[in-house]
Formats: C-alpha cells, structure tokens, sequence
C-alpha cells in the first residue's frame, strides 16, 4: 500500500501500519478473554465506524459473548459535530448485564457517554468500553477508557473503519491527515 493516498480534497499519510493494529488487536483481545471469562458480556458495536476493529476483535475473543449494533452518527466531514443522531438504536434488553462497547476512536467522548447514559437509563449493571484509538487530548469525560489500542495526537485519521465522508474504511493501516508537520 502507498504512503499516502488522496481522498476527495484531502491527502492522508500513512500512521499506523496493518501488522502493528494486528498486534494492537490481539493484546486487546486478551484482556477482554481475561477479563470477562466470569461473565461474558453483551458486546456492543457502534456503525459504521467500529465493524472493522469489531471483526478483526471478535474473532480473537474466546468468551461467549452475544453481539448487537446502534448506529450512531456526530461527524460531518473532519469536525465533530456536538449532535449525536441516533440512526439505529438499542434492541436488547441489557437491564442488569455487562455491556462492553466496541468503538473504532473516541475522540471528545460525547458518542461514549450518549451511549453511556443510554444504557444506564435501561438499567445495566457495569458499561466498559474497548476502542481501537483513543485521542486523549480531545477526550473531556472522567468516565474510564477500558481497552485501548492506540492512543493517538489529536489528528484526524482514517483507514481500519475510520472514514473522511464515508471514503477510506477499507483500507488496511491507519492514516493521518496531511499537515505541515507530517508529510514526507
Ligand atoms: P466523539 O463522540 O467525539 O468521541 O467522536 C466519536 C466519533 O467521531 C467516532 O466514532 C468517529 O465516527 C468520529 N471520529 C472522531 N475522530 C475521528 C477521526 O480522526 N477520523 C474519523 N472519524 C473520527
Ligand atoms: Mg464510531
């Protein structure tokens, strides 16, 4: 795969490589086998972004967890927007269980703790979170980040299921947003 690739008016440099999220992956996998081998939780993965970071995850996971969706949405193009649309919402009962939430990033953290609030309003017993990246100067919340494969500067990035307006979530390593400071 090339160092940069263009998409729409952006060009992205490569950031992250393929076999490096692989590992990421894989250590994350392990800590959430440990973690819950008691008691499996309801795995919940967030559309679009995450079902790239949920597959390669999933297929390491040796728990018997049950898998459900919401689709939510909060950014246009490269900002984040402060309105979380609700597009597909929650069909399980997850009144007195263990919910672990699957993101591809959090970023200010609003999708997590909208999806946090929703699901303590049904009445869950404990909500965790596992995200691919993780951009810790953009995060504002005190809630906890569980499992994290990368933390990263507070640039956009896409690839792995991270999209610029839909485009770039198939490819395979992660890319960061062209700027002075990056580009090669
Ligand atoms: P938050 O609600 O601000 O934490 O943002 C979470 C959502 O914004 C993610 O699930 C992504 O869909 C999107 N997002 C945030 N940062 C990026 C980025 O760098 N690239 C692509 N999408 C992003
Ligand atoms: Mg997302």
């Amino acid at each position: 795969m090339s160092e940069e690739v263009t998409i729409l008016d952006k060009t992205f440099v490569k950031y992250i490589r393929d076999e490096e999220i692989n590992a990421a992956v894989a250590h994350v996998a392990a800590q959430i086998n440990h973690d819950y081998q008691d008691e499996p939780p309801l795995i919940l993965i967030t559309l679009n972004g995450a079902i790239v970071f949920a597959v390669d995850l999933l297929k390491q996971l040796s728990i018997n967890a049950r898998i459900t969706c919401v689709k939510l949405s909060s950014y246009q193009g490269t900002e984040s927007t402060n309105k979380i649309n609700q597009l597909i919402g929650l069909s399980d009962d997850v009144r007195g269980k263990r919910v672990l939430i699957v993101e591809d990033i959090v970023d200010t953290g609003r999708t997590y703790q909208h999806l946090w609030n929703m699901l303590h309003e049904a009445g869950v017993k404990e909500v965790r979170i596992a995200t691919m990246t993780l951009k810790p100067e953009a995060y504002k919340l005190d809630l906890p980040v569980h499992y994290v494969g990368f933390s990263i500067p507070n640039k956009f990035v896409i690839g792995r299921g991270l999209d610029y307006d839909g485009y770039g979530r198939q490819l395979p390593d992660i890319y960061q947003l062209k700027t002075e400071g990056n580009g090669r």
